[in-house]
């Protein structure tokens, strides 16, 4: 919790702008990371943590757990999202959402885990994770612009 290496990545998430700042969100950031340790990552070595906070004011963590067969992986967005559904049920919301991973490298959520994370997370909603050039925290709407959506013409 209090591991050095976090307490730097929150810090330089404030630096990255907006949101980035909130208190709540870094403390998001460090649940993601300190989840992180538990992900089930033998096959690539890359060990993923998400942190969920909802609109209810749960947080709600879950991990990467992957399997023999490769494609039968769940990532830790995932994870941690049907984790939620499963605790709280198809109205919960999700406002702000942190992805840490233990190997000091990029990790923007996937473009499967966006897509499924729209269906229950505000547009507003804040997003922090590890980009190329350290933390960065963008509102979930410009990670998915166009998600999928089912809408009468
Ligand atoms: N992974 C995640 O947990 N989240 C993502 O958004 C992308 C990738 C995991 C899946 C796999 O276990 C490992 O990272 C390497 O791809």
């Amino acid at each position: 919790m209090n591991d050095p290496s976090t307490t730097e990545t929150a810090k330089a998430a404030t630096e990255t702008g907006q949101a980035a700042t909130e208190p709540e969100l870094l403390r998001l950031l460090e649940m993601a990371h300190e989840a992180a340790q538990r992900a089930y990552a033998p096959y690539s070595g890359f060990r993923v943590g998400a942190a969920l906070r909802l609109t209810n004011g749960a947080i709600v963590t879950g991990v990467n757990v992957e399997n023999v067969s490769y494609g039968l992986t769940i990532c830790a967005e995932r994870s941690a999202l049907v984790r939620a559904v499963s605790q709280f049920g198809p109205e919960m919301r999700v406002e702000a959402i942190a992805v840490a991973n233990l190997n000091a490298a990029a990790s923007p959520p996937c473009g499967a885990c966006r897509q499924v994370l729209a269906e229950f997370t505000e547009p507003e909603a804040m997003v922090i994770f590890p980009a190329a050039d350290g933390p960065r925290a963008v509102p979930f709407h410009e990670l998915l612009p166009m998600a999928f959506a089912m809408r009468p013409k």
